[in-house]
């Protein structure tokens, strides 16, 4: 059965978008299967760069069916602005298809997660200020509108007869007034519901029968381990399962439709918005990682903050995925670092501790050990060496680097990217799909 999960293993933006899309070479599917357009994934392919938020990263991919999961939440004026933006680029976009019961992003949900994040100040969360929370919230308390809602007139109507009521009065009590009456949004709805109908079906049966036929399926994981509602650092975190055990739910596949599963890892720490980060850097190097790494979010533009690889929170990820391996991203990034810390354990009111905590107030009390490796220099990295002789082109100090994390980890490190695009990347796999 050939399927591969790429999953983020921190806190998002690890590269996802770049593995997805240089993986889904071989791939027929790549599958969304939560989140929504809180995401950014960076695809370089030549000189063209694409920023997807909502479409899954095989869009760009010629032949590769890209499908938008239940467990995704669509915000529809995002999705046209992708579907425009791939036109632009001569792509057609056809091999899109969106779950009939993934929930619609409403637009009361933007500015419910614009206002609670007023409400909570300081003691923010910092999210994307997509709807994203809000969204969710809904879905879990059954009051969302759903993709395939919006092909029935007649059922839209009593749906929203439902749950707009009860929106009004929520939204009027943070003082906000929405912008669309229920008849307004009702027409907005149906508009996109005739918009999207090509694409809008039973999204579980067709990845299930593309499975049974033998096909390669991908599942494209968005933000990261570290910001999953149930295992991240809560309540930093996104409202989704971001783990491999949200594909089950969030595509509709059995557990054991899931093979491989690649973590994406970064080669040091980056978080954007607010919570704990243990190794987070506020000084020179910080700086460094964050001025070279080009570390601004795809989604806000914000300052993702920065700090060496944690191998507590890389840990953490391997066992709540089933990590089969690893890709590394983002090693040209540490070029002329002279000494390269990783943190292997936390000390906490004096006692060392192996396992990620759950409790955020623990978590604030940590202190990273670090382990110290020897740095390498860009003379000593040539992309063009690299591109040619692959592996044996690496630095001593980087393969030292990678053999640590992965003894570390206790999982191999099967592709290594150092540039963003598709030629930047050392396959090291021994088999590329799983039969
Ligand atoms: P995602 O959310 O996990 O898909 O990651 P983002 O796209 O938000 O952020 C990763 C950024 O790093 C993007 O700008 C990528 O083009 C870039 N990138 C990915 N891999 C590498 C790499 O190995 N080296 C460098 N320099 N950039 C990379
Ligand atoms: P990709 O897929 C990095 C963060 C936000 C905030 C928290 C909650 O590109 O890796 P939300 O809007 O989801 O309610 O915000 O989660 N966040 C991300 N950080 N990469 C992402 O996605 C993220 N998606 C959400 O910054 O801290
Ligand atoms: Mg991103």
């Amino acid at each position: 059965m050939p399927t591969l999960a790429v999953i983020g293993s921190q806190w998002g933006d690890e590269g996802k978008g770049k593995i997805t899309d240089y993986l889904a070479e071989d791939a027929d599917l790549v599958v969304r299967y939560q989140g929504g357009a809180n995401a950014g994934h960076t695809i370089k392919v030549g000189s063209e760069v694409f920023a997807l938020h909502l479409l899954p990263s095989g869009i760009i991919r010629e032949g590769v069916l890209s499908v938008i999961g239940n467990g995704v939440v669509v915000d529809c004026d995002e999705l046209r602005t992708e579907l425009e933006m791939l036109h632009k680029t001569g792509r057609t976009g056809d091999m899109l298809r969106i779950s009939d019961r993934a929930n619609v992003v409403l637009p009361y949900h933007r500015m419910l997660d614009g206002a609670e994040e007023r409400a909570r100040g300081a003691k923010g969360v910092g999210t994307t200020g997509r709807g994203i929370g809000p969204c969710y919230a809904d879905k879990i308390a059954r009051a969302g509108i759903r993709m395939g809602d919006l092909l029935d007139e007649v059922y839209l109507w009593e749906r929203l007869d439902t749950v707009y009521p009860l929106k009004e009065k929520l939204v009027q009590s943070l003082g906000i007034k929405l912008e669309q009456d229920k008849a307004s949004l009702l027409g907005t709805l149906l508009e996109y519901g005739n918009l999207f109908r090509p694409y809008i079906t039973d999204t579980s049966v067709l990845i299930n029968d593309a499975i049974k036929d033998g096909k390669k399926v991908m599942f494209e994981g968005a933000q990261g381990t570290m910001l999953d509602i149930d295992y991240g650092t809560y309540p930093f975190v996104t409202s989704s399962n971001c783990t491999a055990a949200g594909i089950c739910s969030g595509a509709g596949v059995p557990p054991s439709a899931i093979q491989d599963v690649v973590g994406v890892t970064k080669a040091y720490t980056t978080r954007v918005g607010a919570g704990p980060f243990v190794t987070e850097l506020h000084d020179a190097v910080g700086l460094h990682l964050q001025n070279v790494g080009g570390e601004f979010g795809t989604t806000t533009g914000r300052p993702r903050r920065c700090g060496w690889l944690d191998m507590m929170v890389v840990r953490h990820a391997v066992r709540l995925n089933g990590m089969t391996s690893m890709a590394m991203t983002k090693l040209d990034i540490l070029n002329d670092l002279p000494v390269l810390k990783v943190c292997v354990a936390y000390e906490i009111d004096g006692q060392i501790v192996e396992d990620f905590p759950g409790n955020i107030f623990k978590l604030a009390r940590a202190k990273p050990i670090y382990e110290e490796l020897e740095g390498w220099t860009s003379a000593s990295c040539s992309p063009a060496e690299i591109k040619r002789k692959g592996y044996g082109a690496l630095p001593k100090n980087m393969r030292k680097y990678l053999d640590f994390i992965t003894t570390n980890a206790g999982v191999p490190i099967e592709i290594i990217s150092f540039g963003k695009g598709r030629d930047e990347t050392i396959d090291l796999r021994k088999r590329r799909w799983s039969e």
